[in-house]
């Protein structure tokens, strides 16, 4: 198994280390733009193998897709972060361009790869790549449902007083900070309802803290966060490299699927050797489905702004 990182930044660094960590793959290339940088991150990265056990082999490039060459996944990281105050959305200008030129050189190289989009506004960047490539649908994925997912459960655990192990809970919708959907009359402590231990008002702060869950971080640390974005993409690295059938929600293009077309918006998925296995038509209450229109609604203006 060979994977890609582009973006040797704090997020594809992560996400590099944690795939290295859990040892399913057996090369990691690491690619930045900026010279050295990537070969930097990975020398370093490697010379921890010996401490965290991992014979994963990593290594860095500074801007040379030929090195990439037969990845099986390749992660999109590469863009502008976002600074506090600002939304994912505004990122657009400048990193639709990267995301183009980025998914355009990976494919010239890596024909079959499945891509995986990390770089926000991640939905409409997601949809750049179904757009302007020739990928089948079930190879482009985007990754921000597994993220605000256990970014839902860290919030459900702390409500709950609960170890994390014990919640279940998962986010579909956008990848924004007013469009995604915690799914809280699902939330489980142990298979028991989350509403048989926490008041509406609890619950309703859990889903406002989710929502708001990288722009707390991006407000304390001055930029987006790394370590759960990065965990979040390599655990979903590992369903695909491991034929998992792990379901994970994920940005997919819809075509009908929840009564929506035309974009790509976090639903449940089935990840598995070819990407998207499925799609998994899950039942919405009314108020489910109401937000994940209204989500849906802002990815579409959202997309709107592309040139394509
Ligand atoms: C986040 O929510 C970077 O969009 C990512 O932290």
């Amino acid at each position: 198994m060979k994977v890609t990182v582009v973006g040797a930044g704090a997020v594809g660094a992560s996400c590099a280390e944690y795939i290295a960590i859990k040892d399913f793959a057996a090369e990691v290339v690491l690619l930045d733009i900026k010279e050295g940088y990537a070969e930097g991150k990975a020398m370093d990265l490697m010379q921890t193998a010996s401490l965290n056990g991992f014979d994963t082999k990593i290594t860095g490039v500074t801007n040379d897709y030929s090195q990439t060459a037969g990845s099986d996944v390749c992660v999109i990281t590469s863009g502008i972060p976002r600074k506090p105050g600002m939304t994912r959305e505004e990122l657009i200008g400048i990193n639709a361009g990267i995301v183009k030129s980025v998914s355009s050189s990976l494919i010239e190289h890596s024909p079959n790869t499945i891509i995986i989009v990390v770089s926000n506004p991640m939905d409409t960047m997601t949809y750049l790549v179904h757009k302007s490539t020739s990928l089948p649908k079930n190879r482009i994925i985007g990754m921000g449902g597994a993220l605000d997912s256990a970014r839902f459960k860290y919030r459900l655990a702390e409500a709950l007083g609960a170890p994390i192990s014990d919640v279940d809970g998962m986010v579909i919708g956008g990848h924004s900070d007013k469009g995604m959907v915690p799914l809280i009359e699902k939330a489980a402590r142990n298979s028991v309802k989350v509403s048989e231990f926490l008041s509406a008002e609890r619950m309703d702060q859990v889903v406002q803290d989710t929502k708001v869950g990288g722009a707390t971080l991006t407000g304390l640390l001055g930029t987006s966060a790394w370590y759960a974005p990065g965990a979040a993409v390599s655990g979903m690295v590992q369903a695909i490299a491991c034929d998992t059938k792990k379901i994970f929600p994920c940005s997919a293009l819809l075509d009908g699927e929840y009564g929506l077309s035309d974009l790509s918006i976090g639903v449940p998925c089935v990840l598995g050797a070819n990407g998207i296995e499925q799609i998994v038509n899950i039942s919405l209450s009314d108020a489910e489905k109401a937000k994940l229109v209204e989500s849906a609604e802002g990815v579409k203006k959202t997309n709107g702004l592309l040139v394509l």
